[in-house]
């Protein structure tokens, strides 16, 4: 009895069809929910340039210098420290690295003009004090590229992506060009925003920062 008051017709194919249609339509709508909720979070998790949190680290006066020296044409390894914090190591340094490279904005735009609006849109100013610094982890899988000056080319030893020297992805299976960090000068010294982004995708989806 139980049975039979719970069976219910399963209606004509008509009805059949406006309830997958339904089904469907509020999937896809949960869908366009989740996506608007994330897009503001990843902004949110990355420091505006006059926040004074800890997610900026602190280059010493020689690595501020050695980043100094990075022209148009020769870009400069700079190495720092990131101060990370997890519960289940506590604080620690960790030394890590950048690719610096003195740029205008203009110059950036004309490069990469998918970094101020389009598929790869960074909430942040990419070019900072006639500089950008790229993170040094290669978007296809995250190896770490090296400059090549004889050929004058970012190239990835892992499966050959070749980028220019401002980040333009110009072969290889990247699917986007390099990844400009946030840089500023604050209070006298210049400091660096650690941001890991989601490889082998062409937007900026982060997945840790600092
Ligand atoms: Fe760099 Fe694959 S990780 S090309």
């Amino acid at each position: 009895m139980a049975h039979a008051e719970a069976y219910k017709e399963p209606g004509t194919p008509e009805e059949q069809s406006r309830r997958t249609f339904m089904a469907n339509a509020v999937i896809a709508l949960g869908g366009v929910i989740g996506i608007s909720l994330t897009i503001p979070l990843v902004a949110s998790l990355i420091p505006a340039a006059d926040a004074t949190n800890d997610q900026w680290s602190g280059l010493t006066p020689e690595q501020a210098n050695a980043l100094k020296k990075a022209t148009a044409d020769a870009p400069v390894k700079v190495t720092f420290n990131v101060h990370e914090t997890n519960g289940y190591f506590g604080a620690a340094d960790n030394e890590q690295f950048v690719w610096a490279v003195r740029a205008s904005d203009d110059e950036l735009k004309k490069a990469r003009p998918e970094l101020f609006d389009g598929s790869a849109k960074l909430p942040y100013d990419a070019v900072n004090m006639g500089f950008v610094v790229f993170s040094p982890l290669c978007p296809h899988l995250g190896c770490r590229y090296a400059w090549i000056a004889a050929q004058k080319k970012f190239i990835c030893p892992c499966h050959g992506s070749v980028y220019s020297v401002l980040g333009t992805h110009e072969a290889g299976p990247a699917l986007r060009g390099l990844d400009p960090l946030p840089l500023r000068e604050y209070q006298g010294k210049v400091q660096v925003t650690w941001i890991e982004y989601a490889p082998n995708m062409p937007a900026h989806v982060v997945l840790k920062v600092g």
